[in-house]
């Protein structure tokens, strides 16, 4: 299952709760990403530029679904940008894993990124101002709705939200999916 989202959705947290809570194996995007360059996501946007990163996310995608076995039991997070790239979304549909978006509101995105800067001191290269971050989220999100499921966060706690996921998915205890 991959879980997509524009930044701030929570598709890290929400991940790795699900995962705990399924017993199932979690893996974001981006980590794979900088293991395999060796430069963390903001090193890479400011040497190589976004062009450079979507070359590097793009090749860890394929490399990452290129592993996935049918039946898996993982849960993968994408950083907000790869399902809006048409080649990520072909080769997610190609591969037949299911996608699941995690929706909230531009505005609440903004404070829950605003806020993981400020207390976390999370870098994260295409926050930009409000302004920018709101157009980029309108040209995203008829990307994100093309998702095989779609949960609304808005004003929820990631417990609350996997919560939504198990149910809403059908996940029982066992994991079945
Ligand atoms: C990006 C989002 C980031 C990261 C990179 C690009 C984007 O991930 O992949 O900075 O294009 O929206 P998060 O969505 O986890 O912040």
């Amino acid at each position: 299952m991959v879980l997509i989202g524009f930044m701030g959705a929570g598709k890290s947290s929400v991940g790795r709760a699900l995962g705990e809570r399924l017993g199932w194996a979690f893996e974001d995007l981006d980590d794979r990403i900088e293991r395999r360059e060796q430069r963390k996501v903001s090193e890479i946007f400011r040497d190589s530029g976004e062009s450079g990163f979507r070359l590097a996310e793009h090749a860890a995608l394929k490399e990452l679904l290129g592993e996935l076995k049918p039946g898996g039991e993982k849960i993968v997070a994408l950083g907000g940008g790869a399902f809006a790239q048409k080649n990520n979304a072909k080769l997610m549909q190609a591969s037949g894993v299911s996608t699941v978006y995690l929706d909230a509101d531009a505005a609440e995105l903004w404070r829950r990124c605003r806020k993981q800067a400020e207390q976390q001191g999370s870098e994260r290269p295409l926050l930009g101002s409000a302004e920018s971050f709101r157009k980029l989220y309108k040209q995203r999100r008829r990307h994100y709705m093309k998702a095989s499921f779609r949960q609304e966060t808005g004003g929820k706690t990631v417990a609350e939200i996997v919560a939504a996921l198990v149910s809403g998915l059908g996940l029982d205890r066992s994991g079945k999916f």
